[in-house]
């Protein structure tokens, strides 16, 4: 049996409530951990997710996400090869072994060289014996390189260290092994070779210091960084899911409006069968029934938002919808720590996610709170009149968004079904803000500072007490203490 939601939660949003500040204990805010759980088998250390919308998760914003310790979900309003090719991108812009590094053969030229590392903005290239053999044969660095062009038309043989006088490892050596290694010897590429010379992967000293800089990042297991990806519940959600897990998604989402229905059990009942255990979210519901279907289906975290989002129409439109505390209050008590919970739209203050949090989700994905930024996708406008600057933020299921979609796809199913569901989403303008690192620092820092204020040393302690039993902490507000508290 499930516990039954507390009466003062119904009809409850994030406005209606303040947090009762507890004996703080924390000597330094910045030491104060704010590690969460994402899902089942991934924690991440700031518990902010950027939410599956074409005007706020690209390549870019999930690569930043996951360096800041959170972790991006790649739209799905593009081709699954381009969605595909996203993840790829974000999974090989960090590790701390390249696992695939580019090279070129013993015969290329120097012009040829400096085209390619130009392009493909690296500072070094690894020389194998013939085009695509992968055999190593020497390494082109930045000090082999000739910087006259006298030599364009010269073979980089004749410039490369050759294999015998580098420096290389085994595929399985550790970090601290190798940093020794590159340290000792002052080199900052070392080559992983296997017994026949088969190139098996780079380790590259920036790689190194990065990932030291920003120890609290979401990587895996090779030091990759985490990303996620969306899929729906019908037409091609299959061959996409296979794509993205091929290009090695760390967790799949499928994301649809109404999450508590047929088509969803339809859907993960076919992704188990195909995928087994390849991390899940399934999303969205609202109750504490919908929480508890997708628990027993056997999701890997539920996403929780019924209309709460800034570009969402849905209550507007068919009067469908749960305010978001009481939403997640609803599913917490289904299913209590047994599966992760989303909190997912309506955050407009920083105080937000900290309330979300306490209240039972153990991470939240932000749409129009980071769709201003740099990192989002789309253009920066500026208006003439007033020189205000600002970014266009679109519900995925805004006329907007369907449309250009639909241009992208050959999914007749897709555009038949899109075109027949008048639109739950709308366009707004968000002031641009600048790099998104800014405001996840301003994120952390806030959060940091409630859980001073909620009387522990982490989020954890914190959240694991209030969380049984909220209503302890939480204070409600008359419409004055609203103004009060909001009014500035
Ligand atoms: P925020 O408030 O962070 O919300 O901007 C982001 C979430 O909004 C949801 N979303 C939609 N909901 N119609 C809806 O009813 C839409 O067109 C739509 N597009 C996005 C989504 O859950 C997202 O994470």
């Amino acid at each position: 049996m499930s516990r039954k939601l507390e009466q003062d939660f119904v009809g409850k949003t994030y406005d209606d409530f303040l947090f009762r500040p507890q004996h703080g204990v924390v000597a330094s805010r910045r030491q104060v951990s704010l590690r969460s759980r994402l899902s089942r088998h991934i924690d991440i250390e700031l518990p902010v997710l950027s939410a599956n919308m074409d005007s706020v998760t690209g390549t870019r914003m999930a690569k930043t996400l996951a360096l800041e310790g959170g972790i991006g979900f790649l739209h799905r309003a593009m081709s699954i090869e381009a969605q595909a090719e996203s993840v790829r991108q974000t999974k090989r812009s960090q590790g701390y072994v390249v696992e695939h590094p580019l090279s070129l053969p013993r015969d290329a030229t120097i012009r040829e060289a400096r085209e390619f590392t130009q392009r493909h903005n690296i500072t070094g290239i690894l020389i194998e014996e013939t085009r695509g053999n992968k055999i190593l044969a020497g390494l082109l660095s930045n000090r082999d390189m000739p910087w006259n062009d006298d030599h364009l038309g010269h073979r980089v043989e004749q410039f490369m260290t050759p294999v015998e006088k580098l420096k290389t490892a085994h595929p399985g050596v550790s970090m601290e092994e190798a940093e020794r290694i590159m340290f000792d010897h002052r080199i900052e590429k070392l080559p992983l070779i296997d017994e026949d010379r088969h190139i098996r992967g780079l380790i590259t000293k920036k790689d190194i210091i990065l990932s030291r800089q920003r120890p609290y990042s979401s990587r895996d297991e090779k030091g990759r960084l985490l990303v996620g990806a969306a899929i729906g519940a019908r037409g091609d959600f299959l061959e996409r899911a296979a794509e993205l897990v091929r290009a090695e998604v760390d967790v799949v989402l499928i994301d649809i409006a109404h999450g508590h229905t047929e088509i969803m059990r339809q859907a993960v009942e076919s992704f188990r069968q195909q995928f087994g255990a390849v991390e899940l979210i399934c999303g969205n519901v609202g109750t504490t029934e919908g929480a508890r279907f997708l628990r027993d289906l056997g999701a890997d975290a539920i996403k929780v938002g019924i209309g709460p989002g800034r570009g969402c129409r849905t209550r507007l439109e068919t009067a469908a919808g749960v305010p978001q505390v009481q939403a997640l209050r609803e599913a917490w008590c289904a299913v209590e720590e047994s599966v992760p919970i989303i909190a997912d739209g309506g955050v407009r203050n920083d105080k937000d996610i900290f309330l979300a949090l306490v209240c039972g989700a153990s991470s939240v994905m932000l749409g129009s709170a980071l769709s201003g930024t740099d990192e989002a996708p789309g253009h920066v406008i500026e208006n003439p009149a007033t020189r205000q600057k600002s970014k266009i933020y679109r519900g995925m299921t805004s006329p907007q968004a369907v449309f250009e979609t639909l241009y992208d796809t050959d999914d007749s199913e897709a555009v038949e079904a899109a075109l027949d569901v008048p639109a739950e989403g709308q366009e707004v303008q968000i002031p641009y803000q600048g790099s998104v690192v800014d405001i996840l620092q301003r994120v952390r820092g806030h959060l940091r500072s409630a859980v001073s204020y909620g009387g522990g040393n982490t989020l954890a302690e914190v959240r694991a007490q209030v969380v049984s039993d909220p209503l302890r902490f939480l204070i409600s507000l008359s419409p004055a203490a609203r103004r009060e508290s909001y009014e500035r």
